[in-house]
């Protein structure tokens, strides 16, 4: 069977051998990415509050949402509209005032315990004594996954930090510690990946190649994505569908399907289509 062809040989190999019947090398080091086919995710009339009395703070009221299986969603809406505050539910860091949530059937706890759930957040939050190549091994290592120094290699050389793999956190910028911590999330395979704002700190050359990179390796590993973003193109880019929310508390006041074609391309987005499907979700966005 042929790998497909990237900057990330082995890598590649390896997504592309997970829908195929034959074993190969990589498939036995990473047996439980064959066994998944993406999360499914129930919001049901989800409420947050913060604080009490006084200081009480409604972050969410009532938000409905399905994503199904192998699905790519995007949050976008205004600052302090309660995206983060969903990822962190879904990642079980945060929970519900009220309404449920169900990833495969289960509370949000029981896919974290699974290990099949990657996160790359607004704050990195990478083990600050060790090295890029440590961060990522050292999750896997948690997930009771194995990977040999071939393959911590290519995550390292897919977010283009070669040059930097001995260097320790506080030794990058804050946009190299992003890229570790998606390549941290990614390397997991996970069944569920949530990103929150993860392109935020990088230039627009770097976000583009890297968003290009993370649809291609979406589309050819079984994962579910929700991905919180302030750019309306890299919605659109990435997106199945583009999850529209109102200013606090938050709500969805719109639900936007993107029918462009995949894979995109990056020179899709100088389309007009393109430009079309951006225009309307900032109208929708703005509009009062
Ligand atoms: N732990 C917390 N305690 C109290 N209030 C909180 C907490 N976490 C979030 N909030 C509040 O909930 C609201 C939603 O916050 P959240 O971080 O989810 O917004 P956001 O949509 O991600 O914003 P941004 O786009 O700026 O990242 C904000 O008003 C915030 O102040
Ligand atoms: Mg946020």
């Amino acid at each position: 069977m042929q790998s497909v062809t990237t900057g990330s040989s082995r890598l590649s190999g390896f997504v592309h051998f997970c829908h195929g019947a034959s074993f190969t090398k990589d498939e036995r080091e990473f047996p439980s990415a064959m066994q998944t086919e993406g999360a499914t995710i129930i919001l049901r009339e989800i409420t947050k509050t913060f604080g009490k009395a006084r200081t009480e703070l409604v972050a969410l009221k009532k938000v409905s949402l399905e994503v199904a299986p192998r699905e790519f969603v995007a949050l976008i809406g205004p600052s302090g509209c309660g995206k983060s505050t969903i990822l962190r539910m879904l990642a079980d860091l945060e929970v519900p005032s009220d309404g449920q949530i169900l990833i495969d059937g289960s509370p949000p706890s029981a896919i974290r315990q699974r290990h099949q759930l990657g996160v790359a957040f607004q704050q990195p939050a990478l083990l600050p004594w060790l090295s890029v190549a440590e961060n990522i091994a050292f999750s896997l290592k948690i997930a009771g996954k194995t990977a040999d120094q071939d393959t911590i290699e290519d995550w390292v050389e897919l977010v283009g930090l070669q040059p930097f793999r001995r260097f320790r956190p506080s030794q990058l910028s804050g946009g190299m510690q992003q890229r570790v911590s998606i390549a941290r999330a990614l390397a997991l395979h996970p069944r569920l990946l949530l990103l929150d704002e993860p392109f935020g700190a990088l230039d627009e050359m770097t976000r583009q190649q890297l968003n290009l990179e993370l649809q291609r390796i979406w589309s050819e590993h079984p994962m579910t994505a929700v991905l919180v973003t302030h750019s309306i193109a890299e919605a659109v880019f990435l997106a199945d569908r583009v999850v529209l929310m109102s200013q606090r508390p938050g709500t969805i006041k719109e639900i936007l399907q993107i029918d462009l074609r995949r894979p995109r391309q990056l020179a899709d987005m100088r389309t007009p289509e393109f430009h079309r499907v951006c225009d309307r979700v900032s109208e929708l966005l703005f509009e009062r």
